[in-house]
């Protein structure tokens, strides 16, 4: 196993990811190449699904972050899992359309929905707007009532946390473009207007706090902020808030440098708060619902490329030049993340060629990764970069006009193409 169990070496001294050979797979659906385990997205599900009926119970469940990774086919998968759903676009919902996922298990997010995203929700009958503020009410309000609709809605506060110091950075909070400040009386005034409203029915609050979390430690905080503001909500209106959403943000493990993470025993730590904070203020337990996309989906992925050239530079570095690039990964040129490389041709052999991974965009900041080593490569190997199921085929462009690449899904019945690979034709579609 290499990092996650969807990794592994065969006897061919090749990698492979769900059990198929990695050279092959490149052979037969070319590269570059997003290839998904299925399986391991369904045992993820699974957990998810079995901590939240064991710690939470009642209606709690987890929604799935669709822009993690978002195209019919996995809306299907996450249909068959029971799933819910987050969708941030008219996009993802027409996909979770095509999909014929359930509506009423669909959460609509976004800090700035227009009036025709708006409407062509609720036509879709989603279940759930998850609205930003303000404006969005009154939008929401007065197509719903256009509609015919009660529209059921969670309000997006903002509790104070910073979850990578682990402190409550107030003020750092109120920046944000998302949703309402519990700490400057925003939250309680728009949870104010939204009772008001005729056409919308608040169902309760949703909180976000960050992505790539290790430690329950931030959940528990934003957890019993919001709680406490349930509470006050209770005392000021006597409204009673039946769901609280926590947001997504579930780290995962990219190399060996991160922690291994159990989000069972997360959502255990987390429901006791929720638990103990439902006693201290003297409120029911709402339904907790959670938003995981990384973490269902990134351990699931890798991406194949061929090699095409090995640079050496003596005294500065080797490129190695693949087939892709940050059209296919941005998240290296963006954030600089980290991500293992594997010689998928020479897999067995030691990783001692020090290589900064170079895509083929007119840029030179276009690189997936830099300073890692793999089993020095020649034109025409498969190089891997694992855990890219999240926010790689999501975030994928056309910049420079490059096609962007396949996912292959590997299920039961074996790889199967579940988007296939843009062409040339593609590419010049839309051009009038
Ligand atoms: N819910 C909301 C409201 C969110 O904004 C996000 C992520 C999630 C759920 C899912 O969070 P996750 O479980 O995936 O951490 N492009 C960045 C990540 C941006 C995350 C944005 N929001 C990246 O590539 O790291």
């Amino acid at each position: 196993m290499i990092l996650h169990d969807s990794f592994d070496i065969n006897e061919k001294g090749r990698l492979t990811v769900a059990g198929y050979d990695a050279v092959e797979l490149a052979g037969r659906f070319g590269t570059p190449a997003f290839i998904i385990d299925e399986g391991k997205i369904r045992s993820v599900c699974r957990e998810y699904r079995s901590a939240f009926s064991e710690f939470f119970g009642g209606g709690s469940r987890p929604v799935y972050a669709g822009k993690a990774l978002c195209f019919t086919g996995l809306y299907r998968v996450m249909r068959e899992e029971g799933m819910a759903a987050d969708c941030v676009s008219s996009g993802e919902i027409a996909t979770a359309l095509k999909a014929g996922f359930p509506m009423e298990n669909v959460f609509f997010h976004g800090n700035n929905k227009t009036d025709d995203d708006i409407r062509y929700a609720i036509a879709s009958g989603v279940g759930y707007f998850v609205a930003d503020g303000e404006e969005e009410l009154y939008a929401v309000d007065r197509e719903a009532k256009a509609a015919g609709v009660k529209q059921k809605i969670l309000l997006r506060i903002t509790p104070g946390i910073d979850p990578h110091t682990h402190k409550k950075i107030i003020t750092g909070n109120v920046d944000s473009k998302f949703g309402s400040a519990i700490a400057t009386g925003r939250a309680a005034e728009v949870t104010a207007l939204a009772l008001s409203l005729d056409n919308i029915e608040l169902s309760g609050f949703h909180c976000h706090i960050g992505s790539q979390i290790f430690e329950p430690d931030p959940f528990c905080d934003a957890a019993s902020i919001m709680m406490r503001f349930i509470a006050e909500m209770k005392k000021a209106h006597g409204y009673t808030a039946s769901i609280l959403n926590l947001g997504g943000g579930f780290g995962v493990r990219y190399t060996e440098d991160d922690p291994e993470i159990s989000y069972r025993d997360n959502i255990k730590t987390i429901a006791e708060v929720i638990k103990d904070s439902a006693k201290r203020y003297m409120i029911d337990q709402p339904d907790v619902l959670m938003e995981p996309g990384r973490s269902i989906v990134a351990a699931a992925g890798a991406t194949l490329y061929t090699v095409g050239s090995v640079k050496e530079i003596p005294g500065f570095r080797n490129y190695v030049s693949i087939d892709g690039g940050m059209t296919d990964n941005p998240r290296y040129t963006l954030y600089g993340s980290k991500y293992t490389v594997v010689n998928a041709s020479r897999a067995s052999l030691p990783a001692d060629f020090e290589i900064t991974l170079a895509g083929r965009c007119c840029e030179s900041g276009d690189l997936i990764a830099e300073g890692v080593r793999i089993a020095k490569p020649e034109r025409g190997d498969i190089v891997a970069v694992l855990v890219t199921g999240a926010y790689n085929y999501s975030m994928a462009s056309n910049y420079n006009r490059v096609p962007r690449p396949p996912v292959i899904m590997i299920g039961e019945d074996g790889p199967r193409v579940a988007v296939r690979r843009e062409t040339r034709e593609d590419i010049t579609a839309l051009d009038e």
